[in-house]
């Protein structure tokens, strides 16, 4: 047992208890910010004098050993310390002797421990946002591929009109592109240091805060030390934006899974992203797409859970809040795992482009396009729906589709048609005269496509 805090105490601590108060078995994950945040504190102390010029060098450089070894596995981080700010600490004094002791000076690990997530979430936010410009990137690939290729848009599950492949995956880019904008305003949002906040009011050191908020290049730093200490709004908008994030992926996925099963067979999963059965040899499963969809429950809790732990909490600091760190972690690398996996399975996932042509043609997905085509000959469009309906109608007892009907057919229910309506519901007609911004026409697409390569390119 190793902590920080046994002068005001005359028995040891219960080892259970140690235990159950110990936090270093999860947030050695922060080891790196703890460091990063320590140097910046020190630095800090320097230039206002609380240190001496000697004191900092031996503190910055006994932290930068220590971030090299634990890198490199020399040091263990041992999990006889309460946590990683005591085992910072701990070591740096056993490097360095007494400058080591002076660290803590004007510090409490309340602001320490806010700092460390604040920084925690930042890096993260950067790998998140980098894997999905590079889920972005594998969309708008197959978005150019796909001008052409048709495929039945779906409401209730049910063939609604005909669209493109590239128009079904610019949906999905677009809600990405939602997800990236979160992450972003968040990143933005959070731009404010709580070091020099202490415990909860701050300390009665000549604290330069600013001056350590810049070194951690924060655009400024908290206002407020009670609210500095007891702030997890960041997680918990974290874990909202994740929490979409995995929407959008269970989505897909179970879309995916849907264009995959026999029925379908609109698309072929690569080998390499998809298990077999230990009983049944002919299964090829899409237990990845599975999983992705599996793990946003868990993604889910771990925000309700950090919403749940904040709720009733006084002000400023209380041990509930080292809760945050548990969810928090699993959840961000439960996203980073989803995110890498779809991609690579979105990416190597063959398209059959004949069956989703011919899923498109026989499901009276061109049965608008045959009523707004009476519609342009001057029948009233509540009429036009009449007469089409009665023409499926027809269709669906002979067993065939719109374009197989003869002209004499045609005719018999509305007179109004002419030679002209094959070409009118062709699959090409129906889609390309859809050019309204947004909409699959190819001109349409090819407009969004050229904005989505431009956003990708922005940056
Ligand atoms: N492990 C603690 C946490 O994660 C660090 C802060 C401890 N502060 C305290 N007053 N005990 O919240």
């Amino acid at each position: 047992m190793a902590q920080l805090w046994g002068g005001r105490f005359t028995k040891e601590t219960d080892q259970l208890v140690y235990a159950f108060n110990a936090s270093i078995s999860f947030d050695q994950k922060l080891c790196e910010q703890d460091i990063r945040g320590s140097i910046a504190h020190a630095t800090m102390l320097a230039k206002q004098g609380v240190l001496t010029a000697e004191e900092k060098t031996a503190i910055v450089e006994g932290l930068e050993s220590i971030r090299e070894d634990v890198r490199s596995g020399e040091l263990k981080i041992s999990e006889d310390f309460e946590d990683i700010h005591s085992f910072v600490e701990a070591t740096l004094t056993e490097r360095i002797g007494d400058p080591g002791k002076k660290l803590h000076t004007g510090r409490s690990r309340n602001d320490q421990v806010a700092l460390d997530m604040k920084l925690y979430t930042r890096d993260e936010i950067l790998i998140l946002d980098g894997l999905l410009k590079g889920l972005l990137q594998a969309l708008l690939k197959i978005m150019e591929e796909n001008l052409v290729t048709y495929m039945p848009g779906f409401t209730h599950l049910q063939k609604a009109q005909p669209i493109t492949l590239a128009h079904h995956m610019g949906a999905y880019f677009e809600m990405f592109k939602r997800d990236r904008g979160r992450l972003y305003d968040i990143y933005h949002r959070m731009d404010t240091c709580p070091l020099g906040s202490g415990a909860l009011a701050g300390t009665t050191y000549p604290l330069d805060r600013e001056h350590t908020a810049g070194l951690l290049h924060f655009g400024s730093a908290t206002l407020n030390s009670m609210d500095s200490v007891s702030d997890r709004d960041h997680l918990i908008e974290l874990l909202a934006a994740l929490s979409t994030i995995m929407m959008h992926l269970s989505r897909f996925c179970e879309e995916i899974i849907i264009w995959n099963s026999n029925e379908y067979q609109f698309v072929e999963i690569d080998d390499a992203y998809s298990t077999g059965s230990s009983i049944m040899p002919q299964k090829k499963n899409p237990d990845i797409a599975e999983l992705v969809r599996g793990k946003t429950g868990r993604v889910y809790g771990a925000l309700i859970a950090l919403l749940t732990t904040m709720k009733g909490l006084p002000l400023a600091y209380n041990k509930d809040m080292q809760e945050d760190k548990e969810p928090v972690f699993d959840a961000v690398d439960t996203v980073k795992d989803c995110l890498i996996l779809f991609t690579g399975m979105i990416s190597t996932m063959v398209f059959r482009k004949e069956r989703m042509e011919e899923s498109a043609k026989n499901g009276f997905t061109n049965a608008t396009d045959a009523a707004d085509y009476l519609v342009n000959h001057g029948v009233p469009f509540r009429d036009a729906h009449g007469i089409v309906g009665r023409l499926v109608l027809y269709c669906i007892e002979k067993d065939i589709s719109l374009d197989e009907l003869s002209l004499e057919e045609y005719r018999k229910i509305s007179p109004v048609f002419g030679e002209d309506i094959y070409k009118a519901i062709s699959m090409e007609t129906c889609v390309e005269r859809r050019t309204t911004l947004g909409a699959p026409g190819r001109d349409a697409m090819k407009t969004v496509i050229g904005f989505c390569r431009e956003y990708l390119d922005k940056e």
